[in-house]
């Protein structure tokens, strides 16, 4: 039975309790030492070393994009990076304005304010948070009906950096509050590369440069799973090799791991295999196709869908899902000649990402 929320696989970005303290050994400590993210690397340093040369706090700094790609590891940086003491808390944590209001009293003056999930953050706290990124001040109400008073309160300041995975969750005073937006975006198979050596050099592995292409190949774009993988393999190649992890150990490992050469799981697969087998190729309802591999159809859309449609494979049409010749392939099918999706006639491996919305 596939677990329902996914956890088991190997190959969601998802953090995993598992994945603990071997990932807070792996992240990059320093902007010369984060791998990939050029754009934004370039653009933080700018807006880093601008303010480090005037003497300020830089602007407040928004980081979004999808799980796993160094979000909470940039924040780090940022605070290394100008020699301050970095302050952790989350939206979630944050659920009145009191709470806002004791973090931010015990600032001392240049810190870094890290808030991960920020579009959690509750009403109160959000709008105390305006004027506090603003003026750097807050008004703390004291008491209750008519006798109530606001006290205003100095603070020190800081510089918030903000972290979501959905940045459209952010309503948009809070998002026009930060100086600065960074986007993170999935890494090339060659950064997932260079990050795999560095791990394997810090966790002490050697590894053989095909054998981490064949492991970056499989990481979806992304480092947190490629380390993953990586501690993965190593354990196999520890107990069923020497230790050392070339092309064929990973292959092997990565094979009693279920995860296939585009970094697909087995319920991935199963969709893919229903999709094309049970129906044809498609179109078919969310519902349908969850039910044909006995999950909720949540954990389809959810869990499964967003990779399989970033991978080019499947598409979402106003009709239902549709498998893209690149599917048929991936499961050594050959495509129907006539595969016409949404009147646009779909070729493999070309991503349909944007095309159609439903
Ligand atoms: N550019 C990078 N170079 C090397 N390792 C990286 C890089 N980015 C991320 N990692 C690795 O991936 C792990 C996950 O990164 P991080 O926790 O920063 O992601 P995140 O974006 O905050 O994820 P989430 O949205 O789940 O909070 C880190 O512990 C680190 O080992
Ligand atoms: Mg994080």
């Amino acid at each position: 039975m596939i677990d329902p929320d996914g956890s088991e696989s190997q190959v969601t970005a998802r953090y995993l309790a598992a994945d603990g303290e071997a990932e807070a050994g792996l992240r990059p400590t320093s902007l010369d030492d984060f791998i990939g993210q050029p754009r934004v690397r370039e653009q933080l340093t700018l807006v880093l070393r601008g303010a480090k040369l005037r003497g300020g706090t830089p602007d407040h700094i928004l980081l979004s994009g999808p799980p796993g790609l160094g979000k909470t590891s940039m924040a780090m940086i940022v605070a290394a990076e100008l020699g301050s003491a970095l302050r952790v808390t989350s939206g979630p944590a944050l659920e009145r304005a009191g709470d806002l209001a004791a973090m931010l009293s015990n600032l001392v003056e240049g810190d870094v304010l890290f808030i991960d999930e920020i579009h959690r953050i509750a009403r109160p706290a959000e709008e105390m948070l305006y004027l506090a990124m603003e003026d750097f001040r807050v008004d703390v109400v004291v008491g209750k009906g008519p006798g109530a008073t606001s006290i205003p309160l100095e603070v020190a300041p800081f510089t918030l950096v903000g972290a979501t995975t959905r940045s459209g969750a952010l309503t948009g005073p809070l998002r026009d509050r930060f100086g600065f937006t960074a986007h993170m975006d999935f890494y090339e198979p060659e950064e997932l590369q260079q990050i795999l050596a560095r791990s394997a050099r810090i966790l002490g592995v050697r590894i053989a440069p095909e054998a981490s292409a064949e492991i970056a190949a499989r990481s979806r774009g992304t480092p947190r799973i490629a380390n993953r993988l990586l501690r993965r393999v190593r354990d196999y190649a520890d107990v069923r090799a020497d230790g050392t992890i070339t092309p064929a150990i990973a292959q092997a490992a990565l094979v009693v791991y279920d995860v296939d050469p585009l970094g697909l799981d087995r319920l991935d697969r199963a969709v893919l295999g229903a999709l094309v087998r049970s129906f044809g190729g498609g179109p078919v309802g969310i519902s349908t196709l969850a039910v044909a591999v006995g999950e909720e159809p949540a954990t389809v859309e959810e869990v499964c869908e967003p990779f399989l449609v970033r991978a080019g494979m499947v598409a979402r049409t106003p009709r239902g899902r549709v498998a893209t010749a690149g599917a048929w392939e991936h499961l050594g099918l050959v495509p129907p000649v006539d595969l016409v999706i949404g009147g646009i006639e779909v070729r493999a491996n070309e991503p349909q990402l944007g095309l159609f919305d439903s």
